[in-house]
């Protein structure tokens, strides 16, 4: 692990989150230190969105706190967290469809109003050629893996120091999801600490440094990449073996 006494980028500590009656989260730590690139897996209705969602602060914990460079930012509304470098591509992309490829970027970067925004235009198509070519196309008519180039897209336009990123290999084509991977590698060796919701449990820890495991809203397993993929409880339940 890396954490060599610095101060986690991001955490939850002692987390518990509920929905109404409904307790999802319960006493959820987790820490994602300076450049990791972290992953959280878990099956359906595990809480992985739910961890996103509190992390960024659409949701309030009923108990425990959620850190920012070690700071608690409870009270901090979700635009407080994306100026202090927090930023998430959320599960289905969410794009705006009826908008162009153009719109949906200018709006990641929608807290830098009046700023020039060139530099993280060219930053963008560097990485995403494909975008450059469909700007003025509705976001609704792209492909889905055009969609989810503009979704990281949009995200990078906010200049994150923290990515949150919802699922992103779901609904595509294998030869998409490793190129997906590939692409959020580089935004993490970009300097972007990465942290990475995933039911494809093989292909996240295949580039993540560390990975927790969420059951049921708690944390299961919490260890390096390649100790969980030689985990044999973890083989059973999450990579494939029978
Ligand atoms: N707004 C809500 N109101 C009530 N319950 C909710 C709400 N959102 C989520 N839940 C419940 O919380 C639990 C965790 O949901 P969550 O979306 O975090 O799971 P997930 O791990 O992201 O699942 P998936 O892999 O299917 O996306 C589920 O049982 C879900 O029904
Ligand atoms: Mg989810």
């Amino acid at each position: 692990m890396t954490s060599n006494g610095a101060t986690p980028t991001l955490s939850l500590k002692g987390v518990n989150t509920h929905y109404g009656a409904a307790h999802i989260l319960k006493d959820v730590d987790i820490d994602i230190y300076p450049g990791e690139m972290v992953c959280l897996l878990g099956g359906n209705a595990s809480g992985k969105t739910t961890t996103l969602k509190t992390m960024l602060g659409y949701l309030k914990p009923s108990s425990g706190a959620v850190l920012m460079d070690g700071e608690n930012v409870n009270g901090w509304s979700t635009a407080d967290r994306v100026s202090h470098g927090l930023t998430m591509v959320p599960e289905n992309r969410r794009l705006f469809k009826r908008m162009t490829v153009k719109e949906n970027l200018e709006i990641g970067a929608y807290l830098r109003e009046g700023e020039t925004l060139d530099d993280d235009y060219d930053r963008v198509f560097e990485m995403f050629p494909r975008v450059k070519e469909r700007l003025t196309q509705k976001a609704g008519t792209l492909s889905g893996g055009e969609q989810q180039m503009v979704a990281m897209g949009r995200a990078l336009m906010a200049r994150p120091k923290v990515l949150l990123m919802d699922e992103p290999s779901m609904g595509l084509a294998p030869v998409l999801v490793a190129q997906n991977f590939e692409i959020i590698q580089q935004i993490n060796t970009a300097g972007v600490t990465v942290f990475v919701v995933e039911q494809n449990a093989n292909m996240a820890l295949s580039i993540a440094d560390r990975g927790y495991v969420l059951q049921t809203g708690k944390i299961v397993l919490n260890d390096t990449s390649e100790a969980l993929l030689a985990n044999p409880q973890m083989r059973a339940a999450y990579l494939g073996d029978v």
